[in-house]
């Protein structure tokens, strides 16, 4: 079996598209405009590029944006203030503060701050709460993200053998509690490893979906799955450059040969990687409904 892609950049440009719709309706009907904040601390090159995405994104969708670039010694002081100003803001729905922080900031204090309401990342401890007892506002974007691909691609969840490959709050554990919850969508049985699994392909071998987020370039080989295993590859690592200077980037999955034996897998790039936006996006114009009392 030479497994189906499950192309992310398609389904996001699906649900791109669907939103671009209810955020025209909310105009014309309601006279909304959904507004998010990003801040940026710092100028390191990654994170540059992941907020000038989240921007530029915005923008094509009718979303009102605004950015603040702070500067990489600004003071905890100097963040919570805007954080509070930005919590007080009505134009704004969604606050998005870029991680990593410069490592004098205390990140946790900046998260816990943003209004659970706003806080459109889902990683404020109420959110996450909420999450967990099955009353979700605003999931994590890139467990969201897994979700919608694996509801999209027709991948059965209800009642599925699902193993999580990595515990980190935001992908491994929230991804778990998406799954494991009796709802739409969902319905699993979840089994969550990590670095302490003292046989980690007993486990990923019963995976009828198996969802990697490890942070290891090609950890899981073909030995470690069954055939007709669905695979969603959270990884990306960068294992190599080329002969002009392009990154060469590889999955936490051995992807050339586990296709073989999956019914369904994500590439890297270009699978996991563009949903993350586009289910802030979501989160988003979710913020703006609920605070007009729409949703
Ligand atoms: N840095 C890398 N990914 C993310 C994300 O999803 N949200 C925020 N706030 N920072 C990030």
């Amino acid at each position: 079996m030479t497994a189906e892609l499950i192309k992310g950049a398609e389904v996001a440009r699906q649900i791109r598209e669907e939103l671009k719709q209810e955020i025209a309706d909310l105009k014309e009907k309601h006279n909304i405009v959904p507004g998010l904040v990003t801040v940026l601390v710092g100028a390191d090159p990654a994170s540059q590029v992941y907020v000038g995405a989240k921007e530029k994104t915005s923008k094509e969708l009718g979303i009102y944006s605004e950015r603040h670039d702070l500067p990489g010694d600004v003071t905890q002081e100097e963040l919570m203030k805007l954080v509070d100003r930005l919590n007080k803001d009505p134009r704004i729905n969604g606050i998005l503060v870029q991680l990593p922080l410069p490592r004098h900031l205390k990140e946790s204090e900046v998260l816990y701050a943003i209004n659970p309401k706003k806080d459109v990342d889902g990683f404020h401890p109420v959110n996450l709460g909420k999450l967990m007892i099955g009353e979700p506002d605003y999931l994590p974007c890139t467990p969201a993200g897994i979700q919608q691909l694996l509801i999209r691609s027709g991948t059965r969840i209800d009642g599925a053998e699902v193993v999580v490959v990595g515990r980190s709050n935001i992908v491994g554990k929230p991804i778990a509690n998406i799954l494991l919850q009796k709802a739409p969508g969902a319905n699993a049985t979840v089994t969550i490893c990590h670095t302490g699994t003292r046989d980690l392909a007993f486990h990923t071998r019963r995976a009828d979906i198996l969802i990697v987020a490890a942070g290891k370039a090609k950890a899981i080989t073909a030995d470690m799955v069954k055939e007709g295993v669905v695979v969603i590859d959270v990884g990306v690592n960068q294992i190599g450059t080329t002969a002009d200077g392009k990154r060469i980037l590889a999955g936490d999955v051995d992807f050339d040969t586990v296709k073989e034996k999956a019914k369904a897998i994500t590439p890297v790039p270009g699978g996991v990687g563009p949903m993350t936006i586009t289910m802030l996006m979501m989160n988003t114009v979710k913020a703006a409904k609920l605070a007009a009392g729409l949703a």
